[in-house]
């Protein structure tokens, strides 16, 4: 069963055709980071004018790299929530007419739940029940996947999300946005231990996270330092602030997996493209005899192919959506 996919809820325009939910036949990424950079974060009107503007040739470009054409597709999947509002109508609107005019059933695929099916394309034979770790711009969640479309939150972010976090102390150092890969790359020149940074505790939940105390701790480094005039090691600074991070979305993970007794643990989402989350993860999961899943880097942001993919198992599990379907900018992974 082949799947043409379309995401537009942040600054990417993607589709992508899937077949069976594994296998990928096109994935088709227009980004708009370069523009928005300009202005130091995404801007939701200029992200909605660019999906509208691209829309029509990604998927073009989706179905012409998949050698398809609309008669071999079987379903429409798109992304309806969450995100950007006026970027998610976009979406929507688009996958709509295309069923609409082609008879093809559609089906509303929640972002969230693509980023965990990102697994699935580039790991064929992870299979739920597993305990997944999703951190992208947006979230920072500790998901039960009970099943391809069943779903239990066992923890999130109470306020900052991890990539938020990645992008603020970047635009505080000076790098431009998206910061996370600056980082990232600046953290492998670095020393980790060379800025003791806070671990926030967090009071009535164990699995749940917040970040706006690592981020501040940063922050007033970087400006303290500035204002004694004095020369901080950015490398150094990255490397602490990473190392510390993915301790602390590591730690909550590792405790969550072992004492809810799941084997396997999937990391996912444009922040789980970070190097030291994966190899800590990894490594962590190698120590307490957990399996350990990654998507591949091109899986990690967002793309059409993740949608397409959870489209297939929502398609599966009988998710529809008619002419009626409409985005919605906040809804859990569990309303869906
Ligand atoms: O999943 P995504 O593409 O969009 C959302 O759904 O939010 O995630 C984007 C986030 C940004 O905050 C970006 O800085 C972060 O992923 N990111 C990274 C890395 N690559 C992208 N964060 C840390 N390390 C990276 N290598
Ligand atoms: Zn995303």
């Amino acid at each position: 069963m082949k799947i043409l996919g379309i995401e537009s809820s942040c600054d990417e325009t993607a589709a992508a055709v899937v077949e069976n939910g594994k296998a990928v036949l096109s994935n088709v990424v227009a980004s708009q980071i370069d523009e928005h950079k300009l202005y130091g974060g995404v801007v939701p009107e200029i992200a909605s004018r660019r999906h509208c503007e691209n829309i029509h040739t990604v998927v073009t470009n989706a179905l012409c790299e998949a050698d398809c054409s609309l008669e071999d597709i079987d379903a429409i999947a798109v992304t309806y929530a969450p995100g950007l509002i006026g970027a998610l109508l976009v979406g929507v609107s688009f996958a709509k007419g295309l069923a609409m005019d082609t008879g093809l059933p559609l089906i509303p695929v929640h972002h969230i739940s693509g980023h965990i099916a990102a697994n699935y394309i580039s790991n064929p034979s992870l299979k739920p029940p597993y305990l997944a770790l999703v951190v992208s711009g947006g979230h920072s969640h500790i998901i039960e996947v009970l099943d391809y479309t069943k779903y239990r939150i066992l923890g999130r972010t109470r306020d900052d999300a991890a990539g938020e976090c990645f992008d603020k102390v970047a635009r505080t150092i000076g790098y431009p946005y998206p910061g996370g890969k600056s980082i990232d790359e600046a953290s492998l020149r670095g020393d980790p231990n060379a800025y003791p940074l806070p671990h926030p505790h967090v009071a009535g939940s164990e699995y749940d996270f917040s970040f706006s105390g690592l981020k501040t701790a940063v922050i007033n480094l970087v400006h303290n330092a500035s204002q004694k005039g004095e020369q901080l090691s950015f490398d150094d600074l990255c490397a602490s602030f990473q190392k510390t991070i993915s301790e602390i979305l590591i730690s909550k993970t590792i405790k969550a997996a072992s004492n809810l007794k799941y084997k396997t643990i999937a990391v996912s989402g444009g922040v789980s493209a970070n190097s030291g989350i994966r190899s800590l993860l990894s490594d962590e999961c190698k120590k307490h005899g957990f399996e350990f899943f990654c998507p591949e880097l091109k899986y990690c942001g967002d793309n059409g192919a993740m949608i397409a993919s959870q489209g297939y198992f929502d398609f599966l599990a009988g998710k529809r959506a008619d002419e009626s379907l409409n985005a919605a900018a906040t809804m859990s992974i569990t309303e869906n």
